[in-house]
């Protein structure tokens, strides 16, 4: 049975814009972000609060944040890796943050250098200090299917590290198939293991990368065994800087035709996000790759 509303976590404006070559002007992030919530996206990440040599892309935060933090119904989440990003989030007056962990090592010292016990000694103090301040606490957690050095991932190591991230008090988890290699199979066994594990279904979203054609039906198969939440970024967007192979996000576009197929309620004007993913590649200097997009449009 399938849920009849699916909430989409829309990461367009930070996974898709954190891996372009070329740095977007800060004007053109913030009307993509308006474009977004014009559109009926009610989860819109904006950007992360990083070491700003780690992700050039997403240097411009401080100048970014408070040209959209005024627009209304709209939550607008931020990376936050530490203690430092933190300050500079709740500064601005950030309301909801993301932690992001990983499940191997080798990813873990990549994109955090640090070790995965490191990496949630470094996040402790983070999420109790945004907990302290009713600022709500995304965790993500990389490389739960497979990594691009480690090769597949034991399903026990991620249960693992979920437990750990929702145990510091995480209010959801964001299960992220990072260099896009699950499949349907391998995703219904990870949710199995986590309920088996004693994290409810409703703690949980799906983030899946689409290099291998699968995030759609990787998505369904999330959606049958009850999951809710659904990352996804406008025109297929994304990638990560700091793990190779990866290309990007599910196509919001992509996600929307699905849904409003099965009759599942997203809030998503699908003609109004199309166009403002042809915008955005304009501005990009190369056409989207989301088949829905395409279809959709004249590019
Ligand atoms: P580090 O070099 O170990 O940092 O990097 P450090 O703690 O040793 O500090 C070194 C210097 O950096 C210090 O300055 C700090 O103040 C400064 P100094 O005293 O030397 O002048 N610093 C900062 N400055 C600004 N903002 C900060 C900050 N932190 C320290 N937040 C660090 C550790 C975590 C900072 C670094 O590894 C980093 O920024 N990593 C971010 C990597 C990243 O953003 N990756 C992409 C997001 S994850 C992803 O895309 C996956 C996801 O989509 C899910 C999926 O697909 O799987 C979420
Ligand atoms: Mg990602």
């Amino acid at each position: 049975e399938l849920p009849p509303r699916v909430r989409i976590h829309e990461v367009g404006a930070r996974d898709g814009l954190q891996n372009e070559k070329a740095t977007v002007p800060t004007e053109v992030k913030a009307e993509f972000i308006r474009r977004l919530a014009a559109a009926g996206l009610t989860t819109i990440e904006a950007t992360s609060f990083v070491h700003p040599k780690w992700v050039p892309q997403l240097a411009d935060a401080e100048a970014l944040f408070p040209q959209i933090s005024g627009i209304e119904g709209v939550d607008l989440p931020v990376l936050v890796p530490n203690e430092r990003g933190l300050d500079r989030a709740l500064e601005l007056g950030a309301r909801r943050i993301a932690v992001f962990g990983s499940a191997t090592e080798t990813f873990s010292q990549k994109n955090l250098n640090r070790s995965v016990a490191e990496s949630l000694t470094m996040f402790e103090p983070v999420i109790a200090r945004a907990k302290a301040g009713k600022v709500h606490v995304r965790g993500y957690l990389s490389m739960c299917f497979g990594d691009p050095w480690e090769g597949a991932v034991p399903v026990h190591q991620v249960v693992g590290v979920a437990k750990a991230l929702l145990d510091l008090g995480c209010d959801e988890l964001s299960l992220g198939d990072t260099i896009g290699v699950a499949t349907p199979g391998h995703v219904q066994a990870l949710l199995a293991a986590l309920n088996e594990a004693g994290v409810p279904t409703d703690a949980l979203g799906v983030h899946f990368h689409d290099t291998y054609g699968q995030a759609l039906s990787n998505t369904l198969a999330a959606l049958q065994h009850g999951v809710t939440t659904v990352d996804a970024s406008a025109g297929g967007l994304g990638g990560c800087p700091y793990a190779k192979s990866a290309t990007g996000n599910l196509a919001t576009e992509d996600l929307v035709w699905m849904l409003d197929g099965l009759g599942i309620e997203t809030g998503v004007d699908l003609a109004e996000l199309t166009a403002t993913s042809v915008w955005l590649a304009e501005q990009l200097g190369r056409p989207s790759p989301s088949r829905t997009v395409r279809a959709l449009s004249h590019q």
